[in-house]
């Protein structure tokens, strides 16, 4: 563009919003230049690592957990940009998938900071300011779920018959497999770890689930070219997404709570040795991509060059 045409195109988008443009021109001369710190928000993020014991690990585990964060928000970028492209053409899933699948990769792979990366004395020591919190409780890590599989995938294995594509969000919510982390079965009672959760994020949860339940990528890869759904390349880089977030980091992250916790109790207060392990969960999200075999064993033997 020459700088005719640049500012003929800034003088024509303001006044398009009956905006004068010489007042925004003159804005622009007075503006601070943008710098780093600015621009990236430097200060206000690292003015959020708190704290609340002196043990100096802690600060290893907060900050995990922040880059954590962060990472699931970059997943759910992408996801919503698949969720919202109507129709979506394979080459543009395959870019975002790859970069979801990429993102996951790093978790999985950066695991190895929790397993190795604390002094189990201090860990031992300030887990106990968490209580009865939880990284359970991570609303994105639950979105991140909602986004990528139909509804009926995440739902508790016990309770699949009961519910199918008609069953109102909340008794599907009730059933997910994640309540048996902090649910009596018996009497419908709910532990803190869970009614604290809920409080915070169920409506939002609620909404949420509506709008992936014909928008995750489940649901949009079988809106692809028959062809393009056979296609090898694409089915193992959709496997390998599955694999990476149901086997490998939850492997990953059970080791790492096996290493300090062994046989002892869990902050967020679940029966977790046996909760966690993805052979009892059974959560897969691409299930029509396993062949039988592959599903009956999933999480039990070694799926290594599964891609
Ligand atoms: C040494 C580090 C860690 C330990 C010992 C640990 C331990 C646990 C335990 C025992 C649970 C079961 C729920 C309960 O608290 O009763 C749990 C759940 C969970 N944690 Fe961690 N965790 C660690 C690090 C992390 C990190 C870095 C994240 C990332 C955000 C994370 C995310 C989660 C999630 C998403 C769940 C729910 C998983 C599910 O429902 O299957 N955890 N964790």
């Amino acid at each position: 563009m020459t700088r005719e045409e640049l500012l003929a195109a800034i003088d024509k988008k303001y006044k398009d919003i009956g905006q004068d443009p010489d007042t925004h021109l003159s804005g622009l001369l007075h503006a601070k230049p943008m710098t780093y710190w600015d621009f990236i928000q430097v200060d206000a993020l690292l003015g959020l690592q708190t704290q609340r014991t002196e043990h100096p690990d802690e600060m290893v585990f907060i900050m995990y957990h922040q880059i954590n964060e962060l990472i699931f928000k970059m997943i759910l970028w992408e996801i919503s940009q698949v969720a919202q492209a109507t129709p979506i053409t394979t080459q543009k899933f395959s870019m975002h998938l790859d970069r979801v699948s990429r993102y996951f990769d790093m978790l999985s792979q950066s695991f190895v900071i929790m397993g190795d990366g604390m002094e189990k004395e201090q860990f031992m020591k300030f887990r106990d300011t968490l209580t009865p919190g939880s990284g359970f409780q991570s609303a994105q890590y639950r979105k991140i779920e909602f986004a990528s599989t139909e509804l009926i995938n995440l739902i508790d294995n016990r309770f699949r018959a009961t519910i199918d594509r008609d069953t109102p969000f909340e008794h599907a919510y009730n059933h997910l497999y994640w309540q048996a982390a902090g649910k009596n079965y018996d009497t419908g009672d709910k532990t803190t770890l869970l009614n604290n959760f809920e409080k915070k994020y169920m409506e939002d949860f609620i909404t949420f689930m509506k709008e992936y339940n014909t928008s995750n990528l489940w649901t949009k890869f079988k809106t692809l070219p028959k062809e393009d759904q056979q296609n090898d390349t694409l089915r193992n880089a959709m496997r390998h997404y599955d694999h990476t977030v149901n086997v490998s980091w939850v492997m990953a992250h059970l080791n790492a709570a096996l290493k300090y916790i062994g046989d002892g109790t869990a902050t967020g207060g679940s029966e977790w040795q046996k909760y966690m392990h993805p052979k009892y969960q059974k959560r897969i999200f691409f299930p029509d991509l396993w062949s039988e075999e592959e599903l009956k064993n999933w999480g039990v033997t070694n799926l290594e060059g599964h891609e």
